[in-house]
């Protein structure tokens, strides 16, 4: 495990020495971001100390602590109504969490909306356990002393979806509409710098700094969006889910924020998500 360690050290260093590599912490340029600018053969080296070190990580998956906490929150009886969420509806019934996770977002009648699954289970959390909402969302994402307890149950709800099939739904309306919406909004430039998701993620090579931006456009990259989230970052050792990826995206893209569990996250997931239909989702995983 030091071995790996200084190995990535290395290879971080041999980033710094990369000229080409844009620095994310100074502002961006006006043109999109990092064209791949480095010879095939640099950018090859250090996406594979990469790639060693993730091995490496996963052997002793620290997504699984996650896992094992949010599966205590699920079975426990909690909020104001004491009860657990094990009565929940995670769209294959109430109580199903096997295959929950690959089968959303989608649409949930009894709520009226299509909703991805951390929305979902925040609804569950508000409708069955009586917790408030304005709560929910006060501090939604993972810090250096607090990961949320919808973190946790999100990586554990996934969890139970290891190695199925992504099949997100597209049969109901909302579900087509939620599908469509989400390409606009992909696609939708806007912003200081005329940034769209797709500016980004819309062409094949592209990077910024050490990190290989996925062509989300296309089927072969789709799975990228959804494979190994929720995920454990080695950059800063947080847990996060595709809520906070949107979010983070949006800050990429200097936009305003999203709203947490809006529908523009759930559009997004949806479109993202549906993309990568029939993909082998191999579970909670380790990201950069
Ligand atoms: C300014 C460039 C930029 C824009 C604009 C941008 N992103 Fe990203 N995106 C990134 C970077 C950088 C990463 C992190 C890649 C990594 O860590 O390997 C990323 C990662 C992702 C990932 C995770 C990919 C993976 O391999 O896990 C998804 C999904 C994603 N972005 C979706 C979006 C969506 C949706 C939008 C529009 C709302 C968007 N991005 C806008 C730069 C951008």
């Amino acid at each position: 495990m030091k071995q790996a360690i200084a190995r990535f050290a290395a290879a971080l260093a041999l980033a710094a020495l990369l000229p080409q590599l844009a620095d994310a912490k100074t502002p961006p340029a006006k043109t999109p971001p990092a064209k791949a600018a480095a010879a095939p053969e640099e950018k090859d080296a250090a996406t594979a100390e990469f790639e060693k070190f993730r091995a490496i990580l996963e052997e002793d998956n620290p997504a699984e602590l996650f896992e094992a906490k949010g599966e205590d929150l699920w079975k426990q009886k909690r909020g104001p109504n004491n009860v657990s969420l094990e009565r929940c509806d995670l769209g294959l019934g109430a109580g199903v969490v096997k295959g929950a996770y690959v089968q959303t977002p989608r649409y949930f009648a009894d709520a009226d909306q299509v909703m991805d699954i951390e929305r979902r289970i925040a609804w569950c959390m508000e409708k069955l356990q009586g917790f408030k909402r304005a709560d929910l969302v006060k501090k939604p994402f993972s810090t250096d002393d607090y990961t949320p307890d919808l973190v946790s149950l999100v990586t554990y709800v996934a969890s139970e979806s290891r190695g199925l099939p992504v099949a997100i739904p597209q049969r109901h309306p909302k579900e087509v509409a939620a599908y469509k919406i989400g390409r606009e909004i992909f696609q939708y430039r806007a912003g200081p710098y005329d940034f769209s998701c797709a500016t980004c993620h819309g062409e094949d090579g592209k990077r910024i700094r050490m990190q290989q931006l996925p062509n989300l456009l296309e089927k072969r990259d789709a799975m990228r969006a959804y494979a190994g989230w929720p995920g454990y970052r080695m950059t800063g050792g947080l847990m996060h889910t595709l809520q906070w990826r949107m979010n983070d995206c949006f800050r990429q893209q200097r936009f305003p924020e999203p709203g947490y569990l809006s529908d523009a996250v759930t559009d997004l997931l949806t479109y993202l998500g549906a993309n990568a239909n029939g993909n082998i989702y191999k579970g909670p995983g380790i990201k950069r």
